[in-house]
């Protein structure tokens, strides 16, 4: 791994162990990922990056209509919800300025992205149909907090464990559970690994 890639799975692993430390460390990811953002896109986005999303899509249930990509990055993962669910309106957030402004450029019709931090959504209490991720580092009370009952949560390491950003699906699956979640799956595509999870009607 390059260091770059290093501090970002330090970010993850201390950020999913003592989620309130990710404010240190915001600002140098910040920086690290609008510096990458021209690039993100060309350079990773393939059909094998997004195979393992595409396996947890492909068990939703029903058709969400609000979509929620969290760390969306150039908006990749939303556009692939937008495409399948094109009633939908699908929403894209990172922190990273750079990166919305090249998910805007690359936008569907259904798709909109505002810079926003994942360790507190701007978005409403169970207002959420669908969230989908990415490589993204997980920030479990927000996932739960967002969700509306009957919602799905798609989770996706493009590389599996050795994506940069990755924390072991068998951890995520106990922390939403943790929380609440219930119908844990789990896939794998490509190279890479994926998860989906359900919020109950009742709970
Ligand atoms: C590895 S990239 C993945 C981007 C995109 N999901 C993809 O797969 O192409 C991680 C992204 O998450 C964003 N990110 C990391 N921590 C975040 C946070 N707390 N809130 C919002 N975005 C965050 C970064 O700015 C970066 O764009």
């Amino acid at each position: 791994m390059t260091p770059g890639q290093r501090f970002a799975r330090l970010a993850t692993d201390v950020s999913v162990r003592r989620p309130g430390l990710f404010r240190v460390l915001r600002g140098p990811l910040r920086l690290m990922f609008d510096r990458m953002a021209p690039q993100w896109d060309e350079s990773r986005v393939t059909e094998r990056y997004l195979a393992p999303l595409g396996a947890a899509l492909d068990a939703v249930n029903g058709s969400p209509r609000r979509i929620l990509d969290v760390g969306t990055g150039t908006g990749a993962a939303a556009r692939v919800a937008g495409g399948r669910w094109p009633d939908a309106e699908v929403l894209g957030v990172d922190m990273s300025p750079g990166m919305i402004e090249e998910a805007r450029a690359r936008s569907g019709a259904n798709q909109r992205y505002e810079v926003g931090d994942a360790s507190s959504l701007p978005v409403a209490d169970s207002s959420i149909d669908l969230v989908v991720m990415v490589n993204m580092i997980p920030f479990f009370d927000e996932l739960a907090r967002v969700l509306a009952p009957g919602g799905s949560l798609a989770l996706a390491y493009s590389s599996g464990p050795n994506t940069p950003i990755w924390v072991p699906l068998d951890r995520v699956g106990h922390e939403l559970e943790a929380r609440g979640l219930t119908g844990i799956q789990t896939f794998s595509a490509g190279i890479g690994q994926s998860l989906l999870a359900v919020r109950p009607e009742r709970s």
